[in-house]
């Protein structure tokens, strides 16, 4: 059985270096947006309120640039559909911001394709901005003949702009490996409206439909009928901006739809470009294998304290999930390129060993701190005081005068403890500096030093921070959504058994 796998890294090199041909049943996509925006990571505050603070995740603006020209001329040197479909692009757009985007989609589909199995499907989450443009380069990829649907994701936001109706949906294109007959699909059904029950009564309905979706002669329509077929426009309301983990997060009923359609228990689920990780959550507790991979360690972070968070509310024994993380530093070295290539990958990536939630440095009120931890410490967690952890990383030269900026940054936060997270061993300078600010001590009696230094060679060894501590303290993350029974989760819908492939 293939065990479930994280992967850190661009997809492209993750699909083509450890993925082999025709093992994933089914794939979701959400890439970033053709829509000219840069994505910025806000988080909630723990009192419900929005943080100022803001990090940058991932770009979503394309530019034509020496990167994009290089993947275009791969996919057209490569000849084949999806390289007629580039040059025609190519004629049409120039080189524009739009044709950067679709030179970096261009080769992940065909990789996509190929990792897919014959019964397999996929699912590509955009919106108008580019949906006409992928549409095309989708029936390149994996063939006219096996487009299924253009699903409708309908949600409401607050109104904006004067001048248009007010957009209120995104795109999935929904296309399978080969044709229809082959593929794995499990026909949904909505519930009759309360009208139609009304008109009707159960009794006179007789259009009922069976798993593969023929009519049935109306003797038998009432008790096989569930309701009426899922259509392609879905009625799904978007995840509050409060209870966000991410800006982009989907909510994890429309991925239900597309799992539990799409696939059968024990199916590998592929998302490649799994931001905080709604396709895994629901994978795993629908009872599907699955992969994510995400370019930023902000994303693996996330993924993982949304997988223990959810599994330690769900009742079923044994459930916890089991899997690896690949592309992670294991070593000093490892973490030492990861500085040098990118400071702020290096930062999430060092809070996440921490189990802290990464913050933007030097703005406003968060001026000093990259990295927050919230605790409880008192018997009753209803009434606990949330307490705070504050943390500085660094990855370069570091001296007494850094621990005595956090110490400053610990009394002006009001914080419990601050921890300074460092690359180079701390001199004897920083460690008295340290040892001057006393201890915090719980309401439990235990004593914690205030300030702490940590090098990532102790965190890479298992040293962590010194704080009250047992399961369930750390509410740093308790934004993850919990993990539902399976019923509970999608009330509006009615699931027939798995169909055979
Ligand atoms: C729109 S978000 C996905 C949100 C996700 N569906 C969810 O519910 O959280 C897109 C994600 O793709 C990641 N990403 C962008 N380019 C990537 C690449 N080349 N390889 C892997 N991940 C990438 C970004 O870091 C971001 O987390």
């Amino acid at each position: 059985m293939t065990e479930n796998v994280l992967y850190y890294g661009d997809n492209l090199d993750i699909l083509r270096r450890y993925t082999t041909d025709e093992t994933i049943d089914l794939i979701y996509l959400d890439p970033p947006f053709k829509s000219n925006q840069d994505y910025n990571v806000l988080f909630a505050k723990q009192n419900g309120s929005r943080s100022t603070a803001q990090i940058r995740a991932f770009k979503d603006t394309w530019r034509w640039d020496e990167a994009a020209a290089a993947s275009y001329h791969e996919v057209v040197e490569r000849g084949g559909k999806v390289a007629q479909a580039m040059l025609a692009f190519r004629t049409y757009l120039s080189e524009n911001d739009v044709m950067a985007y679709l030179a970096m989609m261009a080769p992940r589909l065909i990789e996509l394709r190929r990792v897919l199995k014959d019964t397999g499907s996929i699912y590509l989450h955009c919106d108008p901005t580019a949906s006409h443009y992928l549409k095309m380069l989708m029936d390149a990829a994996f063939g006219a003949g096996n487009f299924c649907n253009e699903v409708i994701w309908h949600y409401r936001k607050w109104p904006a702009g004067k001048y248009s109706f007010q957009r209120n949906h995104d795109v999935l294109l929904f296309y399978s490996r080969s044709e229809s007959r082959k593929r794995t699909f499990n026909q949904l059904f909505m519930k009759r409206t309360a009208s139609t029950l009304k008109r009707f009564g159960t009794a006179k309905i007789v259009s009922g439909y069976d798993k593969s979706g023929r009519r049935l002669p109306s003797k038998t329509a009432n008790k096989a009928s569930a309701g009426v077929r899922q259509d392609d426009v879905w009625e799904i309301g978007r995840v509050p901006p409060i209870k966000q983990l991410f800006p982009t997060e989907k909510p994890e009923s429309l991925l239900e739809r597309i799992i539990t359609a799409s696939s059968n228990e024990g199916d590998i689920i592929l998302d490649p470009f799994c931001g905080c990780g709604t396709t895994i959550a629901v994978a795993q507790r629908l009872k599907r294998r699955w992969i994510g991979i995400d370019i930023t360690h902000l994303a693996i972070t996330l993924i993982k304290h949304r997988l223990t968070d959810a599994w330690a509310h769900y009742k079923a024994p044994g459930s916890k999930p089991q899997y690896k993380v690949v592309g992670e530093p294991k070593d000093l070295s490892g973490a030492q390129t990861l500085a040098d290539e990118d400071p702020y990958q290096f930062q999430w990536w060092a809070l996440g060993l921490v189990d802290a939630r990464p913050v933007e440095q030097k703005k406003g009120a968060d001026k000093g701190i990259d990295g927050r931890l919230y605790f409880h410490d008192e018997a009753d967690s209803k009434k606990a005081k949330t307490k705070q952890i504050v943390f500085s990383v660094k990855s370069g030269h570091v001296s007494v005068s850094h621990v005595r900026d956090l110490r400053g940054v610990v009394e002006r936060e009001k914080a419990e403890i601050g921890v300074f997270i460092c690359m180079q061993k701390a001199t004897k300078a920083m460690r008295a500096e340290a040892a001057s600010a006393g201890f915090y001590k719980s309401p439990w009696g235990t004593r914690h030093a205030t300030m702490q230094i940590l090098t990532v060679e102790e965190l890479l060894s298992g040293k962590t921070v010194d704080y009250p501590h047992s399961e369930g303290v750390n509410v740093t993350f308790n934004k993850a959504p919990k993990a539902k029974a399976k019923k509970e989760a999608h009330p509006e819908l009615s699931y027939p058994e798995a169909t055979a492939k």
